[in-house]
């Protein structure tokens, strides 16, 4: 029996639009595409879901706070500021959810409907701290004293604003039912990655589950309970539900056969809802728990985590109109360890700009093309007998391409483009070392050059294929310009697991002019 592709379904949390996007969320927003690419590059039926999650009491007030309905608030955030993010970051996602189209509201109602049928849910009486920041109820070890303006008051840890204090009659959800076998599920392996994420929700877990309350009263900007119209489903449980909702739960069950189950890739701050609650509510309505979820660290800024609340945030076109879209990709994906926070500065992006894209790749690819065409008429030309030197290339393209592959497979998006970035670095030396220049004066070495432009001008091949995914637009031109879009085809075709095999590019193919791929940028005051 043959099998088709497989199926590689991947999300990103859905943002809430109460505020414009900063570049924490186009951190995790180009991780997931990246990881989308790469394996709709491999052939796997791929599929990359992003949104925005536009219920609940932080959008309500956000909405007021701006003399606006939450609908309207949401509709001019999304249209303003949320679409466009996906364009200035180019994000190539499949589907685009918001919590407050009929096809989720539907579901959802459909979804806390059948959990209740099947005895998850009572109603009862509940008093706790609540924090609208997280859209949460808090724990004792995630309440500290407040200070400054908030000396005296009870403070969220993470967003470091008062808790209020809610007493409400509210449905939960049996949460408490899960705790063995979420464990159970833990214990298969790389449920949770990383390792510290993992070992975090054990013993979260571990220590026992509480009861969920899973409706509110007291307003009214989300999805009415089904059976009691007085209450709206709380906003956590109608946000995960959009990872199924989106792709036919409840209405096309084809395609929910299809895409589900997904991978989640979300931030630290939110993996317990993913990892605790969100399996539950499968189990709890029979439905496949995710194949896995993914939590990255937080960009810091000044040694805390960016946030808008905090007034730190940074918007990603800051970073887009200065070094464009691909140094935005290419500096968080590759120097930040995913999985770990990282700090973001100026100075770091600049020099990483310069060193890693201008100096390493850009030019790369600069002299490359150039010496193609000065030597060579513009032609590709055809290696000759190869030596050592040629064949060490052959075989640090072949290893960087598996080995990067199996970083994919593990998440971990900075070690690929590290593996990959052992061909920048080694063809870099190959051409210092074997001086085409000095070759070029010697009719006697016509051969010679000719292997070493070859060989160069096929790394660069494989080069743009492995890189496709975490910098599409300057690859693609250096695919252009390597004339591989007429002699092989489109890039985003070409098979990213055959990546590393050599004498894909065709000797006789016509290179064409490459302007520089990361310019120089004007320092800034
Ligand atoms: O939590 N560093 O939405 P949200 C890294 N609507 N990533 C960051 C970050 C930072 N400093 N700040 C934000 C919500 N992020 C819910 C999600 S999902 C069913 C519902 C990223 O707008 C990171 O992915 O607060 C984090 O988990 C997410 O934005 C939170 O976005
Ligand atoms: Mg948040």
């Amino acid at each position: 029996m043959t099998s088709g592709p497989s199926s590689f379904y991947i999300t990103t949390p859905i943002y809430y639009p109460s505020d414009v996007p900063h570049i924490g969320h186009g951190y995790t927003t180009v991780a997931v595409d990246t990881l989308a690419r790469w394996h709709r590059q491999a052939g796997d039926d791929t599929w990359m879901l992003t949104g925005t999650d536009e219920h609940g009491q932080k959008m309500m007030r956000a909405a007021a706070a701006n003399g606006a309905t939450p609908q309207e608030w949401v509709d001019r955030l999304v249209g303003e500021s949320w679409f466009p993010l996906l364009k200035t970051l180019d994000v190539a996602n499949d589907d685009f959810i918001r919590t407050t189209q009929p096809r989720h509201e539907e579901r959802v109602r459909a979804f806390v409907q059948a959990i209740y049928d099947r005895g998850y849910i009572y109603a009862g009486e509940f008093e706790a701290l609540y924090c609208v920041g997280c859209e949460e109820f808090k724990t004792e070890s995630e309440i500290v004293d407040g200070t400054g303006p908030f000396e005296g008051l009870k403070v969220c840890a993470i967003h470091s604003k008062p808790l209020e204090l809610l007493q409400e009659k509210n449905y939960f959800f049996k949460l408490s039912e899960f705790q063995d076998k979420l464990l159970e599920l833990y214990s298969g392996g790389d449920f949770i990655r990383p390792e510290s994420a993992r070992n975090e929700v054990v013993s979260f877990v571990k220590n026992g589950l509480k009861d969920l309350s899973i409706s509110r009263s007291t307003f009214d900007w989300g999805i009415k309970v089904p059976w009691d119209e007085s209450h709206v489903i709380y906003v956590w449980v109608d946000a995960l539900l959009n990872y199924a909702t989106a792709v036919g739960y409840g209405s096309d069950p084809e395609e929910f056969a299809r895409r589900w189950p997904a991978y989640h890739v979300v931030g630290k701050d939110i993996l317990r809802f993913h990892a605790v609650i969100w399996p539950a509510m499968l189990m709890a309505a029979g439905v496949d728990v995710p194949k896995g979820v993914f939590a990255h660290g937080w960009l810091l800024v000044g040694g805390e985590k960016m946030s808008k609340s905090k007034l730190t945030g940074i918007a990603p076109t800051e970073i887009t109109d200065v070094f464009g879209s691909d140094a935005y990709r290419f500096y968080f994906l590759s120097a930040i360890a995913f999985g770990q926070d990282g700090s973001f500065s100026w100075e770091d992006l600049s020099a990483r700009y310069q060193a890693e894209l201008a100096n390493g790749f850009g030019n790369l690819a600069s002299r490359t093309t150039a010496m193609v065409e000065r030597y060579f008429e513009g032609v590709v030309p055809p290696p000759a007998e190869y030596t050592e030197a040629d064949v060490h290339i052959q075989t640090t393209v072949a290893d960087a391409a598996a080995r990067a592959d199996a970083a994919i497979e593990r998440f971990r998006i900075d070690e690929a483009i590290s593996s990959v970035w052992t061909i920048v670095d080694a063809l870099n030396l190959y051409i210092t070392e074997n001086e085409p220049w000095t070759l070029a004066k010697d009719d006697s070495q016509r051969e010679r050059l000719g292997t070493v432009l070859y060989t160069a001008a096929e790394g660069l091949r494989a080069l743009a294929v492995l890189l496709s995914p975490v910098m599409p637009e300057s690859t693609e031109k250096l695919w252009i310009a390597l004339g591989a879009a007429e002699s092989i085809g489109r890039l985003q075709d070409q098979p990213i697991r055959e990546a590393g095999g050599w004498g894909v590019l065709k000797p006789g193919t016509s290179v064409n002019g490459l302007a520089p791929l990361f310019p120089r940028v004007e320092q800034s005051v």
